[in-house]
């Protein structure tokens, strides 16, 4: 049919054709965007745009707010924003083996002094990637990925279309976080591959990466094009209760609709615990989606309450993982790979091998020890059994970690093979390199002479719970490492970067390959946002062994600011007083302490260290959410025998809302919790006048 002419429509004609041209417009960006092959060709497209624009020239008062003439083709968004999740998105402790199942359940009873049985919920654990939905009087507004558990990314755009998250609730909760598994079924996954390959892009390696990869795009409509689910399986803030059980209130949220596990199942202990894992492995093949384990939970939300939570996993639940998954290959060669802190690691070049889906060429080694055969304890493992070059070697993959190399089989070694000669020198820099009494690992001694060292720390540096400097990744690192004429070699000269740039009239950034005038405008500005930093995070970044962000965190909140931080630390030697404070810390030892001391007062670590601080504007941290409660900040003694709760649990709960528990009184403790037959320390709190309350008036403080 021959179109109309634009100068003879009439306005309802206009009205309507526009709205046909903005649905066909939308629906070929969609499909170019998918990445599938585009359904009309370019010329056909450019003539509806054309048309589009004609009639709005002729009828202005129609054009709509979003018309296809405003918006550019594949126009992406700058990035996700963050989203602070209001309760943090944990992750799980793992088991292997069958007895550690009965050991979670014997610790749970402990902790909370039961004598009777405690039931779980059983189910699959999904392999995807969790998701925390917000609704608000029934309407998704939020949705975030996990991110590093504290903070995640807002993907609710991308959220909005899946089809299995409903867009509206009826009867939910005034404010309702779910949580669950975004995950791609083994159909589609293969679907999405073919036409990734042939339209020449990349393939996914497994089901994960590729939901991941869809969910994680920028562009919503890509993220629409590709056929994402999501079961339910927990939640975040609520505003009132789902249910009093975890199993009720998962078969709430299914039936507020939300596809939730049909393999959940209710188990009064261990034993049925152990069976249902063994009839969900059993099904393992026959189901159209990836599970790597079987997730325990405890039933009775009053008891998980009680049970509380370490730093990155709730006491409540167990991942009971499935086995790995294994497959025999050729050693073609051992790498040696230098780490942040100077670590030797060996790494097995293999023969590309596919191990659960995955082709795998490479994996880890451990240590010298294990290719010898022993354990760090100088035990025999594989019974004694050395990996030789040319071997062939047993590799397996446990969930998300990295391959390993298990066995090697002997029968196949080739005449001549030699053992392996672990280099007593750093490969990248010469230096010696040494192995300290007791510690498993050779280590480079160059320190920031190595390149290898130099470059991990400040690929560390700019990592995401570190600086996180968008546009300077590791790659970016690497190459300004080696750059003759902008040379950034530690920490601190990336805050120098703008300013010897500036000072140098050729070979500006922005006129290198892979920059421009906005790309190094853009770098500088991103650069110059993170020289206002939290202490916590540029604790973590300074890399220092044992020193991980969990670490950094509660350093930074015991000493507050930079300079109390810095003088603590310089002036600690084992004996001293600062030692005795540093070490009194709820989760620093003696081990992490040392080696902050190393750090800070080795001569050319500290140069670097200072000229970083000076740098900087260091924002001093603040006792993270000051919990409002009764006991916040106070220091507690618990005495004689508590009836009511264990010394764990209640120990837990004192410091959940915020109080500190320690082991004696002294003049600096606030309150004493004495039980029946509370001795010395009830004595001792007398002394000194600290107040004595029974557990019953402990319980009403507390409001339980
Ligand atoms: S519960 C507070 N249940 O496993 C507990 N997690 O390894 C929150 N996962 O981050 C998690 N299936 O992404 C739970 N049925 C399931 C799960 C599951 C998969 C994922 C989740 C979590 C990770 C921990």
């Amino acid at each position: 049919m021959a179109e109309q002419a634009v100068e003879t429509l009439t306005e309802a004609e206009a009205r309507d054709e526009l709205a046909r041209l903005a649905r066909a417009i939308e629906a070929a960006n969609r499909a170019y965007h998918t990445l599938d092959a585009p359904e009309i060709s370019d010329a056909d497209y450019d003539a509806l745009k054309r048309r589009n624009a004609a009639i709005e020239a002729r009828f202005p008062e129609l054009k709509c707010a979003d018309s296809p003439s405003d918006q550019v083709g594949g126009a992406v968004a700058e990035g996700f924003g963050k989203v602070a999740h209001r309760r943090p998105m944990l992750s799980l402790e793992n088991a292997f083996a069958a007895e550690e199942v009965a050991e979670f359940d014997d610790r749970i009873r402990r902790f909370l002094g039961l004598a009777g049985a405690v039931s779980y919920t059983a189910e699959p654990k999904i392999d995807g990637l969790s998701l925390s939905l917000r609704y608000e009087g029934g309407v998704l507004v939020q949705a975030a990925t996990r991110g590093d558990g504290e903070v995640g990314e807002n993907v609710t755009d991308n959220a909005r279309t899946i089809a299995d998250i409903p867009p509206r609730l009826t009867g939910a909760p005034e404010v309702l976080e779910v949580r669950g598994e975004v995950y791609m079924s083994h159909a589609d996954f293969a679907a999405l591959n073919a036409r990734q390959a042939a339209a020449g892009d990349r393939t996914f390696a497994n089901p994960r990466n590729a939901a991941a990869g869809s969910l994680r795009q920028l562009d919503a409509r890509i993220t629409a094009a590709r056929p994402l689910r999501f079961f339910a399986y927990s939640w975040g803030e609520l505003s009132a209760p789902l249910a009093a059980t975890q199993f009720e209130s998962i078969a709430r949220l299914n039936a507020l609709g939300f596809q939730t596990n049909p393999l959940t199942v209710l188990c009064a202990g261990p034993q049925e615990m152990l069976s249902h894992y063994a009839r969900i492995e059993g099904q393992r093949a026959k189901l159209s989606y990836d599970i790597d384990g079987v997730v325990y939970k405890v039933d009775d939300l009053a008891l998980q309450a009680r049970l509380g939570f370490r730093s990155t996993t709730p006491r409540w639940a167990l991942a009971h993982k499935f086995p790995a998954e294994l497959a025999w290959t050729e050693l073609l060669g051992i790498d040696i790979q230098v780490g942040r802190t100077g670590a030797l690691s060996p790494v097995a070049r293999l023969r590309p091998v596919t191990v659960g889906g995955v082709v795998v060429q490479n994996a880890t080694l451990h240590n010298e020890d294990y290719i010898a055969g022993r354990d760090s304890r100088g035990q025999e493992i594989r019974g004694g059994k050395d990996i030789r070059i040319g071997d062939w070697v047993q590799v397996y993959r446990a969930g998300d970690v990295i391959p390993k190399v298990a066995d090697v089989d002997l029968s196949q070694r080739k005449a001549g093979a030699q053992p392996y000669a672990f280099p007593k020198e750093c490969p990248e820099c010469g230096s010696p390199a040494h192995r300290e009494e007791g510690d498993s690992v050779r280590r480079c001694t160059g320190g920031l002479i190595c390149p290898a060292q130099a470059v991990e720390r400040l690929r560390h540096f700019v990592s995401r719970g570190a600086f996180d400097i968008e546009g300077l990744g590791a790659k970016q690192v690497e190459m300004f490492f080696k750059d003759p004429t902008l040379p950034v070699r530690t920490p601190a000269e990336i805050f120098t970067l703008a300013a010897r740039d500036a000072a140098n009239p050729l070979q500006k950034l922005k006129n290198r390959e892979g920059f421009g005038e906005v790309s190094a405008r853009k770098l500088f500005a991103a650069i110059e946002a993170r020289r206002t930093i939290p202490l916590d995070r540029l604790i973590f970044s300074l890399g220092i062994r044992h020193v991980g962000e969990v670490a950094a965190g509660l350093l930074a909140r015991h000493y507050a600011t930079w300079e109390a931080f810095e003088a603590a630390i310089t002036r600690a030697t084992p004996g001293s007083p600062e030692w005795a404070e540093l070490t009194a810390i709820n989760g620093v030892g003696a081990v992490m302490a040392q080696s902050l001391v190393d750090a800070f007062q080795n001569e050319a670590e500290r140069a670097a260290i200072d000229a970083l601080a000076a740098q900087l504007n260091i924002q001093p941290v603040q006792a993270r959410g000051v919990v409002d409660s009764p006991v916040a900040g106070k220091t507690v003694v618990f005495t004689g025998t508590l009836e009511k709760m264990t010394r764990a649990e209640a120990k837990s709960r004192a410091e959940a809302l915020g109080a500190k528990v320690a082991g004696s009184v002294s003049a600096k403790t606030d309150l004493v919790i004495a039980g029946p037959g509370a001795g010395s320390k009830a004595k001792d709190a007398e002394r000194l006048g600290v107040e004595i309350i029974d557990e019953d008036a402990w319980l009403r403080l507390i409001g339980a």
